[in-house]
């Protein structure tokens, strides 16, 4: 009776159905299945966040709408939490817009300067987000493929001129979903000059910031001129294991962010007071459920990569992030489906990431160390047979 419109129509079906519905047939059965699909941190919210958040939503003041870029002193937090962990100065009052996740404001932001025909440069694989919003606001993506032998960095002396020229926005994200690579220096700083010289904004989502094992990421507004041409967008999902509270932040350029405010404005209103107000408590309280979340990723990690190293598995290490995303020789889809019947076990087809994803899998870390290592058993049976 109703017909979707021409954008909804233009949404890729969801790539994994046939695999989600033979992991659900699996759990009715009753089988013990291990799933390192979903990237949602298995860890609680620390409970000094939970406790600040108990109070809130006890006062009534936080009760009405919130409207707005954010609540002053939520924004103030953020600001501090900057300078204090990347000497970086954001001004709280002017670079800072408080999202319903950053997932909203990542959706929602090519809205904001994405007219029909406009291109957005977009990474591949990566988060789809990044594709689908501009979609839904009229542009088109060009891939830039992350390969492996250039430390899933784009090369953005390839992209064709008329591309160039047609492009309003680059989307980055590092530490990287789903390789676990970083960005240096050297490559931002082209990336920056990139951006200037063609008048294209670059969207940095930075999600996996605080996710990082030998060294820190670095931030973008570290390199210079970069807030000239830059939002970020920032998350307390997986720092403070809190992806379902819905709050994050984009930062950056001023008139990015009072661009992206308004296109909000019109869409919702804001994030929950309350939860803004467990938001700076969970920036500015105590900091060691992070360094201890740090240290219980990167334990998983070197478990992983030791079990499947012994496997035979090729992979760049991951710096960051939770996930693993390890290298096969066989059709990524046909792999996940068998290692799914054979050991019970669920991962991420790397094609559904892109095609450049193809001849690899994704494995989200987000299950604890005595799982991690019934899966490496199980493996090791289904490659002995
Ligand atoms: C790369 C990347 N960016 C952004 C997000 C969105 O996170 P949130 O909306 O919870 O802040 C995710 C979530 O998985 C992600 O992987």
């Amino acid at each position: 009776m109703f017909e979707i419109s021409e954008r909804l129509k233009k949404i890729p079906p969801y790539l994994f159905v046939e695999i989600d519905k033979k992991k659900k047939k699996l759990l009715e059965k009753g089988e013990d299945v291990i799933d390192f699909g979903v990237g949602d941190p298995d860890m609680p919210t620390p409970s000094n966040i939970i406790e600040a958040m108990k109070k809130a939503v006890e006062n009534p003041k936080f009760h009405r709408y919130p409207f707005g870029k954010g609540t002053k002193e939520f924004r103030k937090a953020i600001s501090d939490f900057y300078k204090k962990n990347y000497d970086v100065k954001i001004d709280p009052d002017e670079e800072i817009c408080v999202l319903i996740g950053s997932k909203e404001g990542i959706s929602h932001f090519p809205l904001c300067f994405i007219n029909p025909g406009d291109v957005s440069l977009v990474p591949e694989p990566g988060y789809p987000v990044y594709s689908i919003g501009t979609l839904i606001a009229g542009g088109e993506s060009y891939f830039l493929p992350l390969k492996e032998e250039n430390d899933f960095l784009p090369d953005l002396g390839k992209i064709p001129d008329e591309i160039v020229r047609k492009a309003k926005i680059l989307y980055l994200n590092y530490p990287n979903n789903p390789t676990g690579s970083f960005a240096n220096k050297d490559f931002l700083k082209d990336v920056i000059n990139f951006c200037k010289k063609n008048k294209i904004i670059l969207a940095y989502d930075a999600a996996y910031s605080e996710i990082y094992f030998e060294e820190k990421p670095v931030n973008i507004f570290s390199i210079e001129g970069a807030k000239e041409v830059t939002i970020e967008f920032n998350s307390l999902s997986k720092t403070y294991n809190m992806t379902g509270w819905r709050i994050g932040w984009a930062c950056g350029n001023s008139f990015l962010i009072s661009s992206l405010a308004k296109i909000k404005e019109n869409i919702d209103s804001g994030t929950f007071e309350a939860i803004q107000f467990a938001g700076i408590e969970a920036l500015t309280g105590s900091q060691d459920s992070v360094a201890k979340m740090r240290e219980i990723y990167k334990k998983r990690r070197d478990l992983f990569a030791d079990g499947i190293k012994k496997l035979g598995f090729e992979f760049s290490l991951p710096k960051g992030t939770f996930y693993f995303w390890v290298k096969i020789k066989e059709n990524s889809i046909k792999f996940v489906d068998f290692l799914l019947e054979n050991g019970k076990i669920v991962a991420t087809p790397g094609v559904g990431f892109g095609p450049s994803g193809e001849g690899y899998v994704r494995f989200s870390l987000t299950i604890n160390e005595s799982k991690i290592k019934e899966a490496i058993e199980r493996m090791k049976k289904i490659w002995a047979k």
